[in-house]
């Protein structure tokens, strides 16, 4: 019993189940066969739901947020990496460094700096900022949070400063990434004339928020109307990203990744990068999907530099 409840007590799985067979084997031996034929069953349980946690690596097993937070913050375990985005070096650096300076906060925080922590990414739609926060998480390991504004934001003021403390007292509880997708959504209603006081209380309320935090979880706002924030917000992020369309080498970089599965051999890439002028990391990513369906619809399995090129074209028209 000692060594059972020591063993459980270190979280030592191996030794637990060990101790609980040769409890089994005693029991048997003691010829009290029922009692080991329902430990022998309780141990095969067990296993097969440890094996079935440990088979999925780099997956947490996080508590869905409950009560008031269930409204508020959505659960993700990304499994996405900074390698899997088609990034100019200048931005990976950026996003590596967060990681480097979490991974060794212990070491910066013996030394009474602050690893980065608080960031905003700005930048046109479809540029990757939702998807680098993923990514940042699923780097780290760390449980998304995704902040769901529209649960934040109440007809009634007091109300929705109460549910962003609420936010915030998770983020020093449950360490984490926590985004604050389309941030801008917080400051967007001060144009309406009535109540401007009113949310700039709001924003006031969370820039102090913001600033009190000095959690162990990363805290991501990201925002593609950087101009409808308060100057007064970015003091407060230790980081502000930008993002920006592709160059032609990053929509080359997309349009073969997301093409990685077919032939692209005879595709003329100084014709087609032409097409690609202007669009986003997501226009790209569809054009590619695009030219993908209509090869495996053609029984083919070579993409040509007319079809990817008519795919660009038609993203080119349909975001006009
Ligand atoms: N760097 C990238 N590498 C590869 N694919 C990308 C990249 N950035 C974006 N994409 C593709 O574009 C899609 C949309 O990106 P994402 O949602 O991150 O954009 P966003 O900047 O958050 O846009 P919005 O401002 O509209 O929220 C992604 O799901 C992905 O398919
Ligand atoms: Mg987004």
């Amino acid at each position: 019993m000692i060594a059972l409840l020591k063993s459980h007590i270190e979280g030592d799985d191996k030794v637990f189940l060990s101790v609980a067979m040769q409890a089994a084997a005693r029991e048997a031996r003691l010829g009290h066969g029922a009692v080991a034929q329902q430990l022998q069953d309780l141990i095969e349980e067990a296993k097969r739901r440890t094996a079935n946690t440990q088979s999925r690596p780099g997956q947490l097993v996080v508590l869905e947020p409950r009560g008031e937070l269930a409204n508020l913050l959505s659960v993700q375990t990304p499994t996405l990496r900074l390698a899997d985005m088609a990034l100019p070096p200048s931005l990976s650096e950026r996003l590596e460094r967060v990681t480097l300076e979490h991974r060794q906060q212990k070491r910066l925080r013996e030394h009474a700096l602050q690893p980065r922590r608080k960031l905003l990414f700005i930048g046109p739609p479809g540029c990757g900022k939702t998807m680098s926060a993923s990514a940042l998480a699923g780097e780290l390991h760390l449980p998304l949070f995704t902040i769901m504004l529209e649960g934040i934001i109440t007809k009634f003021m007091g109300e929705t400063a109460a549910k962003l403390k609420l936010v915030f007292d998770a983020i020093r509880q449950t360490p984490g990434l926590y985004l604050f997708d389309e941030f801008d959504a917080l400051g967007a209603h001060r144009t309406q004339a009535n109540d401007v006081g009113e949310i700039r209380r709001v924003l006031n309320s969370f820039l102090q928020l913001l600033e009190k935090d000095c959690s162990n979880s990363l805290i991501v706002a990201a925002t593609n109307h950087p101009q409808m924030l308060d100057r007064a917000l970015f003091r407060r992020f230790d980081d502000v990203i930008e993002y920006t369309l592709p160059d032609p080498n990053l929509a080359s970089d997309i349009l073969q990744r997301k093409l990685a599965m077919f032939d692209t051999t005879a595709v003329d890439w100084s014709g087609v990068l032409p097409e690609a002028e202007g669009l986003s990391h997501a226009e790209l990513a569809r054009a590619a999907e695009e030219a993908a369906k209509r090869v495996v619809l053609d029984g083919s399995k070579y993409i040509t530099s007319g079809v990817l090129q008519a795919a660009l074209r038609e993203r080119k028209a349909a975001s006009r």
